[in-house]
């Protein structure tokens, strides 16, 4: 990639909890679907990562509409969980998506522990992923979700029933509607969490006053995009000085600079949502935009700003995907 008479540019491999990806920048669940919708309006293949769309182990039909609704500077959702079911995505989805050459990671949920351990078994070893994300942070649910997140101790329980039950690299959402993110951080790694990722939605509400009765039928959604930016920032710079496993960071990123402060704020990767309604290109723009940002800063790798602004930080730096003794020819 870095060869030839040019001058190298920086590198923007990285590897996160054993996983190489190509660039820092994945897609977050929930926006992305399971990738075929976005196929003809990017390059998948130049993805850090998808991480498709929360699954369960039977199909969900989510809540009633309106489920979004934009609001100043967001977005607020109340999907509930829609999807298809493991079985389904395990046959239709899955061997397609393993096609593109690009880490899968399947976001998971369930409404009991049980259900995410029998999930993560389920997912062992399918041909194609490359880890599971445990959402333990939806406010849009009655069950399972943020049930679970909120507690540190149920949260460690589950993880660590998902734990027993996988070899997969387990990274562990978390919720920002919690008051000590670092605390529940703590305890899923505690519990066997290979890495964690966060922020997943802030609840909020919008009401019509002509109506005089909120927007979304279920109430309450979960806000997202540009809003929750500085808030999911302070929380990846509390949870990247509280724990030593990479953390993802995600919350409002739409261009390269807002990566770069999440890297440095202690992120070793970073996941975009809400910018891919307006931008379905953004991962590979923001990637390339980082890339710029390096260069023009005299980074050679990405690693080398992961954690620079934050004092606490105590994780170690990604790796460079071509440091690794054990790297295939790119
Ligand atoms: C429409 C929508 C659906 C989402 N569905 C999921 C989901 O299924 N599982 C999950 O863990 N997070 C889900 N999320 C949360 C996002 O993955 C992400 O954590 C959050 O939106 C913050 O990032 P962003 O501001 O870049 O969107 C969803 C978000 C949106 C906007």
């Amino acid at each position: 990639m870095n060869s030839g008479t040019l001058l190298p540019g920086p590198d923007l491999s990285v590897t996160v909890a054993g996983l190489r990806l190509r660039t820092p920048v994945m897609t977050a669940s929930g926006a992305f679907g399971y990738g075929r919708e976005y196929a003809g309006l990017l390059d998948l293949s130049g993805l850090g990562a998808i991480v498709v769309k929360g699954t369960s182990l039977e199909p969900w039909s989510g809540n009633p509409p309106p489920r979004t609704v934009e609001t100043a500077a967001g977005l607020l959702n109340s999907i509930g969980l829609e999807n298809p079911g493991v079985e389904c995505f395990l046959e239709n989805d899955l061997p397609w998506l393993s096609g593109l050459g690009v880490p899968i990671i399947v976001n998971v949920v369930g409404r009991t522990a049980a259900e995410y351990a029998a999930l993560a078994r389920r997912l062992d070893g399918a041909p194609g992923v490359s880890a599971l994300e445990a959402n333990i942070s939806c406010p849009n649910v009655k069950e399972g979700g943020l049930a679970f997140g909120a507690d540190p101790a149920v949260a460690g329980d589950l993880v660590t029933g998902m734990r027993r039950a996988t070899r997969l690299p387990l990274i562990v959402k978390l919720t920002p509607n919690i008051t000590d993110v670092a605390a529940l951080a703590r305890r899923v790694v505690e519990a066997g969490a290979d890495a964690v990722s966060l922020i997943n939605t802030l609840v909020g509400m919008a009401i019509d006053p002509e109506a005089g009765r909120p927007i979304l039928a279920r109430g309450t959604g979960g806000l997202s995009g540009p809003a929750v930016k500085p808030v999911a920032l302070a929380m990846v710079y509390r949870v990247a000085a509280a724990v030593t496993v990479p953390v993802i960071g995600m919350g409002g990123i739409w261009t390269g600079r807002d990566a770069v402060e999440f890297l440095m704020a202690g992120a070793s990767a970073v996941a975009v949502g809400t910018a891919l309604f307006v931008d379905p290109e953004a991962p590979l723009r923001i990637a390339r935009e980082i890339g710029d940002f390096m260069a023009g800063q005299g980074y050679g790798k990405v690693g080398e700003m992961v954690g620079l602004a934050n004092t606490g930080f105590c994780g170690r730096r990604p790796e460079s995907w071509a440091d690794r003794p054990d790297q295939e020819g790119r």
